[in-house]
This record gives structure tokens, sequence and C-alpha cells, in this order.
């Protein structure tokens, strides 16, 4: 469904006009910084990491919210950073978003129902009467009934509820990719599962394929077919969910996955060092290497490549261990 081939996107650093003048060089935020992945039919893959990895960009990339730097997106084999704008309208219809932040993402001054009736006229899928009668079907497949919901302002509904509005704008064009960006992030606690659920719900019934960004492992295990592991702009591990879980291969993977108690016995959990590094500034060789115990000279000196087969990892002296 979805390819992505050595996918950048630099930032330029906003500086004011003494820095400009005394600087020697241009300074880039390497948000994304050659990033490769798939994501077949009716798959989710899931894409953890810190905070400031690169995951939203990455996804606002793939919607084409944001423009790459560098790198080719397929999508059922074409290349979306080529197409003409006509095209491109047509193809925006089968991708589509759902964002974090439920109390964003809705216009204030537009009923709930015009919310779902919106996408059906701007694509010319329906309207009038007939648009109205999808906007209210979609209203009660999430869980929202029609005759208490159409005509609520966005004012009136709670975080949980908001994000189902979101969630069903985005499934109302019955799109084909959809990028989840830590769809319940934001919401309570309890009402988590359910969201979780109806999200999931779709891509059985639609056979959606799904960028699901998460900084929570247990999210992505629930939820991804496969894992992905961004440490800096880098995909630095990918793999099945299981594999990924249970025989991690990065010292970045395991660490993480040590800092979920129910995932790793207190004696095998693998220690990560100080905080993220800078991405304006990304360290040499192994840009994991100021963080990780095991770094050895060979990481300080060269970057390492991508190896294995299905699961995919990015080190010089993988682990060998089972969580
Ligand atoms: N529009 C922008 N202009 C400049 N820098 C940006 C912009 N958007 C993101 N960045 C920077 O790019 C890097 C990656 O940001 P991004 O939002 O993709 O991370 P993230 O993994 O989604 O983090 P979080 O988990 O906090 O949501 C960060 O250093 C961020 O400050
Ligand atoms: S290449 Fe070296 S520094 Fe990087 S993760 Fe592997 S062992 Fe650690
Ligand atoms: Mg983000």
């Amino acid at each position: 469904m979805l390819e992505v081939r050595n996918l950048k996107k630099y930032f330029p650093v906003q500086k004011s006009a003494i820095e400009v003048f005394f600087s020697k060089k241009k300074e880039f935020i390497k948000a994304v910084d050659d990033v490769s992945f798939e994501i077949r039919k009716g798959e989710v893959l899931s894409l953890v990491g810190e905070s400031g990895c690169g995951k939203t960009t990455t996804g606002r990339i793939l919607v084409g919210l944001e423009t790459p730097s560098d790198g080719k997106i397929l999508f059922k084999g074409k290349d979306v950073t080529t197409l003409s704008k006509e095209e491109y309208r047509a193809l925006r219809k089968n991708i589509q978003m759902v964002f974090q932040d439920p109390y964003a993402s809705l216009n204030p001054r537009m009923k709930i129902g015009e919310h779902l009736e919106d996408p059906l006229i701007v694509h010319g899928v329906a309207e009038g009467d007939e648009a109205k009668e999808m906007a209210m079907k979609m209203l009660d497949r999430v869980g929202l009934p029609a005759e208490q919901f159409y005509n609520r302002m966005p004012y009136q509904l709670s975080g949980g509820q908001r994000q189902r509005v979101a969630i069903a704008r985005a499934m109302i064009l019955k799109p084909d990719f959809v990028v989840a960006d830590e769809p319940v992030s934001m919401i309570d606690v309890s009402l988590r599962a359910s969201i979780l659920n109806l999200l999931m719900s779709f891509k059985d019934e639609y056979s959606l394929s799904m960028l699901f960004i998460t900084h929570d492992l247990s999210v992505a295990r629930l939820v991804g077919d496969r894992i992905a592991v961004m440490y800096l702009g880098k995909i630095v591990e990918i793999g099945d969910t299981r594999e990924v879980i249970h025989y991690p291969k990065h010292p970045y993977t395991a660490a993480l996955l040590s800092s979920v108690p129910s995932f790793v016995r207190r004696e095998q959990r693998v220690e990560i060092i100080g905080d993220i590094a800078n991405p304006i500034d990304v360290p040499s060789g192994c840009r994991y290497h100021t963080r990780c115990p095991f770094a050895k000279q060979k990481c300080r000196e060269e970057e390492p490549e991508m190896q294995g087969n299905g699961h995919k990892f990015a080190c010089h002296y993988p682990l060998d261990i089972a969580f």
C-alpha cells in the first residue's frame, strides 16, 4: 500500500540577524533523516520513540501536511511527491489522519454532523440529503447516536466524544491508509481502550493500512502488526511486533522495553544514558552512541547500516536476548 524510501525532513533553524551574521553555515533540525519502510494492505505499523524523534513529522509528510526535503513516497506504487494537483486531490481522499488533540481537530463553529458531511461534499462523494444520511449513519457507527449528536456543537462534547467524531470524519471517505498520531494520549485513561477498539474495528472492516504513532509500547503491542522504533530522526529497528518485543536487537529498543515493568524482568533490564541528543548536532557514527551502554570505538566512527531480513536493525553489536 505504502512504500517510503529515504525520506528526509530538515527544518532550517530560526536565527536572529546577529546570529546569522556571525554563523558560518546554515543549521538544520534533522527531524526525519533517511527513513525507509513499507506498510502492506490491511497492516498496522506502530511508530514508537521518545518525544522529538520525528514521529509526527513523518506522519504529517505521509498525509501531505509537510513537504519532504528528500526521498520518495509510493502509494499503491505511485510516487506521490511528483503528482499533479488534481491527481493529488483524488489521492488525498484515500489518505486520512487522526490527530492527537481532540480539542484542536474540530471547527468550533460547525455542527458535529457538518464535520462529517464536509469531506463528502469536498471530495464529490455525496451532497444534500444523501450526505446527511451518510453522516448520521457514521455517527451511529462510532457510538454517538445521530439524533442526539448531529446538531450539537464541539464545545458540548467530551474529549473522548470529540475523538470519536475525528475518527468518524477520517473514516467516512473509506480511506485505504490512515495516520493516527497518538490518538488516545490526551484522552482519559478509562476511555482509551474503547477508542482504540473503535479505530481497530475500521481496520478490519475496510482492510485499512495504518501508521499508528505512539510513545506507549503497551499500546503499540496491542494495535501493531509490526513495530518501527525511531531514534533522533532514524528508524533503528523494525519488525513483527512479537519479534521486536521479545527479541529486540537494538539497545535502544531494549531500553524502551525495559521502561515497561510488565515487559522486562528487573535483572534483564537494559539501561539508557542521559537525554536525547540534539537533532541539530547529530552525534557521529551511530547517533545513539552517546546514550548506549554498549558503545565501542567503532560506534563513534561508523554509522551502522540496516541489517537483517524482515526483522531489521541498525547496530554494530546487536543484542542476543529474549524478553
Ligand atoms: N515546523 C517545525 N519547524 C521546526 N522544527 C520542527 C517543526 N516541527 C517539528 N520540528 C522539530 O523536529 C523534531 C521532531 O519533531 P516531531 O514533532 O516530529 O517529534 P515527535 O516524535 O512527534 O515528538 P512527540 O512525541 O513529542 O510528539 C523536533 O526536534 C521538533 O522540535
Ligand atoms: S552501534 Fe554501538 S552505540 Fe549504536 S546501538 Fe549498537 S552498540 Fe550501541
Ligand atoms: Mg508527535
